[in-house]
Protein backbone atom coordinates (compact mmCIF):
# COMPACT_ATOMS: atom_id res chain seq x y z
CA UNK A 1 0.00 0.00 0.00
CA UNK A 2 1.35 3.41 -0.90
CA UNK A 3 1.84 5.92 2.11
CA UNK A 4 -0.67 8.41 2.25
CA UNK A 5 0.72 12.08 2.05
CA UNK A 6 0.07 14.33 4.74
CA UNK A 7 0.10 17.78 3.60
CA UNK A 8 1.97 20.42 5.98
CA UNK A 9 -0.93 22.94 5.59
CA UNK A 10 -1.11 25.78 8.13
CA UNK A 11 -1.07 24.30 11.99
CA UNK A 12 1.09 21.36 12.18
CA UNK A 13 2.20 20.74 15.30
CA UNK A 14 5.76 21.24 15.97
CA UNK A 15 6.08 19.02 19.06
CA UNK A 16 3.87 15.46 19.59
CA UNK A 17 4.18 14.22 23.16
CA UNK A 18 2.90 10.29 23.54
CA UNK A 19 1.33 7.72 26.23
CA UNK A 20 2.25 4.62 24.64
CA UNK A 21 -0.03 2.57 26.37
CA UNK A 22 -1.35 -1.05 25.92
CA UNK A 23 1.02 -3.03 25.33
CA UNK A 24 0.53 -5.98 27.93
CA UNK A 25 -3.46 -5.52 26.53
CA UNK A 26 -2.82 -6.66 22.88
CA UNK A 27 -0.62 -9.29 24.29
CA UNK A 28 -2.96 -10.94 26.68
CA UNK A 29 -5.22 -10.90 24.64
CA UNK A 30 -3.48 -13.33 21.83
CA UNK A 31 -2.59 -15.13 24.89
CA UNK A 32 0.93 -14.41 24.78
CA UNK A 33 3.51 -12.86 27.39
CA UNK A 34 3.14 -9.29 28.58
CA UNK A 35 7.01 -9.12 27.23
CA UNK A 36 5.78 -9.70 23.86
CA UNK A 37 3.72 -6.53 23.98
CA UNK A 38 6.39 -4.29 24.35
CA UNK A 39 8.35 -5.95 22.05
CA UNK A 40 6.13 -5.37 19.66
CA UNK A 41 5.31 -1.83 21.51
CA UNK A 42 8.92 -0.61 20.64
CA UNK A 43 8.52 -1.50 17.01
CA UNK A 44 5.44 0.50 16.79
CA UNK A 45 7.40 3.47 18.40
CA UNK A 46 10.55 2.86 15.88
CA UNK A 47 7.99 3.12 12.71
CA UNK A 48 5.97 6.26 14.49
CA UNK A 49 9.57 7.99 14.74
CA UNK A 50 10.08 7.83 11.02
CA UNK A 51 7.21 9.03 10.23
CA UNK A 52 7.55 12.26 12.15
CA UNK A 53 10.61 12.35 11.13
CA UNK A 54 8.82 12.24 7.37
CA UNK A 55 6.00 14.69 8.49
CA UNK A 56 8.37 17.55 9.35
CA UNK A 57 7.54 17.29 13.17
CA UNK A 58 10.40 19.37 15.14
CA UNK A 59 9.96 17.25 18.67
CA UNK A 60 8.14 13.65 19.33
CA UNK A 61 8.64 12.59 22.99
CA UNK A 62 7.89 8.87 24.20
CA UNK A 63 6.83 7.78 27.41
CA UNK A 64 8.67 4.77 27.60
CA UNK A 65 8.82 3.63 31.18
CA UNK A 66 6.73 6.10 34.13
CA UNK A 67 8.34 6.40 37.66
CA UNK A 68 5.54 4.33 38.92
CA UNK A 69 6.55 1.65 36.52
CA UNK A 70 9.41 0.18 39.29
CA UNK A 71 6.43 -1.26 40.91
CA UNK A 72 5.82 -3.11 38.37
CA UNK A 73 7.14 -7.25 38.77
CA UNK A 74 11.17 -7.29 38.78
CA UNK A 75 11.13 -9.73 35.27
CA UNK A 76 9.01 -7.27 33.77
CA UNK A 77 10.82 -3.76 34.36
CA UNK A 78 13.80 -5.85 33.58
CA UNK A 79 12.60 -6.67 30.42
CA UNK A 80 11.60 -2.93 29.40
CA UNK A 81 15.31 -1.86 30.55
CA UNK A 82 16.85 -4.28 28.48
CA UNK A 83 14.27 -3.20 25.53
CA UNK A 84 15.18 0.37 26.16
CA UNK A 85 18.72 -0.24 26.47
CA UNK A 86 18.62 -2.26 22.98
CA UNK A 87 16.92 0.66 21.67
CA UNK A 88 19.37 3.18 22.49
CA UNK A 89 22.25 1.13 22.20
CA UNK A 90 22.54 1.00 18.45
CA UNK A 91 20.11 -1.12 17.17
CA UNK A 92 18.79 1.80 15.13
CA UNK A 93 21.50 4.08 15.04
CA UNK A 94 21.59 3.46 11.21
CA UNK A 95 18.02 4.89 11.04
CA UNK A 96 18.75 7.54 13.56
CA UNK A 97 21.51 8.72 11.31
CA UNK A 98 19.74 8.50 7.81
CA UNK A 99 17.05 10.37 9.34
CA UNK A 100 19.24 13.27 10.80
CA UNK A 101 17.81 12.29 14.25
CA UNK A 102 18.69 13.78 18.06
CA UNK A 103 18.14 11.33 20.70
CA UNK A 104 17.46 13.08 24.65
CA UNK A 105 16.35 11.14 27.66
CA UNK A 106 14.69 12.96 30.01
CA UNK A 107 13.50 11.09 34.12
CA UNK A 108 15.38 10.58 36.67
CA UNK A 109 18.63 8.90 35.42
CA UNK A 110 20.13 8.21 39.56
CA UNK A 111 17.31 5.21 39.51
CA UNK A 112 18.67 3.98 36.23
CA UNK A 113 21.27 0.62 36.06
CA UNK A 114 24.45 1.80 35.05
CA UNK A 115 24.45 0.35 31.88
CA UNK A 116 21.47 1.82 30.52
CA UNK A 117 23.00 4.93 31.87
CA UNK A 118 25.96 4.64 29.78
CA UNK A 119 23.79 3.60 26.59
CA UNK A 120 21.99 7.08 27.02
CA UNK A 121 24.62 9.07 27.22
CA UNK A 122 26.52 7.60 24.08
CA UNK A 123 23.40 8.12 22.14
CA UNK A 124 22.88 11.69 23.34
CA UNK A 125 26.43 13.05 22.77
CA UNK A 126 26.53 10.68 18.94
CA UNK A 127 23.64 12.01 17.89
CA UNK A 128 23.71 15.90 19.31
CA UNK A 129 24.66 17.27 15.92
CA UNK A 130 22.22 15.78 14.35
CA UNK A 131 19.40 18.63 12.68
CA UNK A 132 16.45 16.55 11.94
CA UNK A 133 13.50 15.47 14.66
CA UNK A 134 14.66 15.43 18.23
CA UNK A 135 12.73 12.07 20.02
CA UNK A 136 12.90 12.74 23.40
CA UNK A 137 12.17 9.30 25.67
CA UNK A 138 10.83 9.30 28.80
CA UNK A 139 12.75 7.18 30.86
CA UNK A 140 11.78 6.48 34.71
CA UNK A 141 9.89 9.91 34.25
CA UNK A 142 7.76 11.44 36.50
CA UNK A 143 5.79 14.91 36.38
CA UNK A 144 5.57 15.90 40.21
CA UNK A 145 8.92 14.80 40.34
CA UNK A 146 10.24 16.87 37.71
CA UNK A 147 8.47 19.75 39.45
CA UNK A 148 9.22 19.21 42.84
CA UNK A 149 13.30 18.77 41.71
CA UNK A 150 12.84 22.08 39.80
CA UNK A 151 11.58 23.82 43.42
CA UNK A 152 14.07 22.12 45.18
CA UNK A 153 16.93 23.48 43.09
CA UNK A 154 15.40 27.39 42.96
CA UNK A 155 15.24 26.92 47.42
CA UNK A 156 18.93 26.10 47.25
CA UNK A 157 19.81 29.35 45.06
CA UNK A 158 17.86 31.69 47.61
CA UNK A 159 19.47 30.06 50.65
CA UNK A 160 23.15 30.77 48.84
CA UNK A 161 21.96 33.86 48.09
CA UNK A 162 21.94 33.92 44.54
CA UNK A 163 18.30 34.50 43.76
CA UNK A 164 15.60 36.47 45.33
CA UNK A 165 12.14 34.79 45.71
CA UNK A 166 10.35 37.63 44.02
CA UNK A 167 12.71 36.91 40.81
CA UNK A 168 10.94 33.02 40.67
CA UNK A 169 8.35 32.91 37.93
CA UNK A 170 6.71 30.52 35.53
CA UNK A 171 10.15 31.25 32.92
CA UNK A 172 12.59 30.98 35.32
CA UNK A 173 10.97 27.74 36.77
CA UNK A 174 11.02 26.52 33.50
CA UNK A 175 14.72 26.69 32.92
CA UNK A 176 14.98 23.83 35.69
CA UNK A 177 12.93 21.44 34.10
CA UNK A 178 14.50 18.61 32.41
CA UNK A 179 12.87 19.83 28.93
CA UNK A 180 14.29 22.88 29.91
CA UNK A 181 14.72 24.35 25.68
CA UNK A 182 12.49 21.87 24.36
CA UNK A 183 8.92 24.31 23.30
CA UNK A 184 5.62 22.55 25.26
CA UNK A 185 3.98 20.04 23.53
CA UNK A 186 1.61 21.04 21.16
CA UNK A 187 -0.87 17.55 21.30
CA UNK A 188 -0.45 14.74 23.79
CA UNK A 189 -1.47 11.65 22.52
CA UNK A 190 -2.69 8.74 24.29
CA UNK A 191 -3.35 5.20 23.06
CA UNK A 192 -4.79 2.17 25.10
CA UNK A 193 -8.36 3.62 25.84
CA UNK A 194 -7.75 5.31 29.27
CA UNK A 195 -7.80 9.09 29.28
CA UNK A 196 -5.83 10.72 31.66
CA UNK A 197 -2.42 12.37 31.58
CA UNK A 198 -0.57 9.44 34.33
CA UNK A 199 2.04 12.23 35.65
CA UNK A 200 3.11 13.02 32.35
CA UNK A 201 4.54 16.37 31.42
CA UNK A 202 2.46 17.87 33.80
CA UNK A 203 3.86 21.35 33.56
CA UNK A 204 4.13 21.26 30.07
CA UNK A 205 0.92 19.96 28.81
CA UNK A 206 -0.68 22.88 30.50
CA UNK A 207 -2.04 23.91 26.75
CA UNK A 208 -1.52 21.03 24.82
CA UNK A 209 -4.85 19.73 22.81
CA UNK A 210 -5.90 16.17 23.57
CA UNK A 211 -6.25 13.11 21.19
CA UNK A 212 -7.37 9.57 23.18
CA UNK A 213 -7.31 6.43 21.00
CA UNK A 214 -8.77 3.53 21.62
CA UNK A 215 -5.70 1.70 19.47
CA UNK A 216 -3.38 -0.55 21.77
CA UNK A 217 0.08 0.91 21.07
CA UNK A 218 1.46 -1.88 19.42
CA UNK A 219 -1.82 -1.46 16.40
CA UNK A 220 -0.90 2.05 16.49
CA UNK A 221 0.38 2.92 12.26
CA UNK A 222 0.95 5.49 10.35
CA UNK A 223 -2.28 5.95 9.49
CA UNK A 224 -3.33 6.27 13.32
CA UNK A 225 -0.73 8.34 13.87
CA UNK A 226 -1.33 10.50 10.55
CA UNK A 227 -5.41 10.71 11.86
CA UNK A 228 -4.12 12.23 15.35
CA UNK A 229 -2.57 14.95 13.67
CA UNK A 230 -5.59 15.73 11.43
CA UNK A 231 -8.11 15.86 14.13
CA UNK A 232 -4.95 18.41 16.01
CA UNK A 233 -5.14 20.49 12.62
CA UNK A 234 -8.87 20.82 12.93
CA UNK A 235 -8.65 22.36 16.80
CA UNK A 236 -8.65 25.76 17.17
CA UNK A 237 -6.24 26.53 19.95
CA UNK A 238 -6.87 29.92 21.69
CA UNK A 239 -4.77 29.85 25.33
CA UNK A 240 -6.98 31.00 27.30
CA UNK A 241 -8.40 34.03 25.04
CA UNK A 242 -12.12 34.82 22.85
CA UNK A 243 -12.46 32.90 19.84
CA UNK A 244 -11.35 35.07 16.84
CA UNK A 245 -14.45 36.69 14.65
CA UNK A 246 -11.78 37.53 11.69
C1 LIG B 1 2.26 0.75 28.63
O1 LIG B 1 1.66 -0.48 28.33
C2 LIG B 1 3.58 0.78 28.10
C3 LIG B 1 4.73 0.77 28.84
C4 LIG B 1 4.77 0.73 30.31
C5 LIG B 1 6.03 0.74 28.19
C6 LIG B 1 6.18 1.51 26.93
C7 LIG B 1 7.34 0.94 26.24
C8 LIG B 1 7.42 0.67 24.92
C9 LIG B 1 6.38 0.99 23.96
C10 LIG B 1 8.58 -0.04 24.38
C11 LIG B 1 9.85 0.69 24.36
C12 LIG B 1 9.81 2.06 23.86
C13 LIG B 1 10.75 2.60 23.07
C14 LIG B 1 10.77 4.06 22.82
C15 LIG B 1 11.77 1.79 22.44
P1 LIG B 1 1.13 -1.39 29.50
O2 LIG B 1 2.14 -2.43 29.77
O3 LIG B 1 0.77 -0.55 30.68
O4 LIG B 1 -0.12 -1.99 28.82
P2 LIG B 1 -1.49 -2.43 29.53
O5 LIG B 1 -2.13 -1.16 30.04
O6 LIG B 1 -2.25 -3.04 28.40
O7 LIG B 1 -1.12 -3.39 30.60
Amino acid sequence: MTAQPFSLHANCPRHVAIIMDGNGRWATQRGRPRKLGHLQGAEAARKIVRVASEVGLSYLTLFAFSSENWRRPGSEVSELMSLLQRYLGGEHRQELEELGIRLRVIGQRERLPESTLRQIERIEDETAHHKGLSVVIAISYGGRVEIATAARRLAQKVQDGELDPGEINETLLERYLETNAIPDPDLLIRTGGEKRISNFLLWQLAYAEMVFSDCLWPDFDRDAFLAALEEYQMRERRYGALVSTG
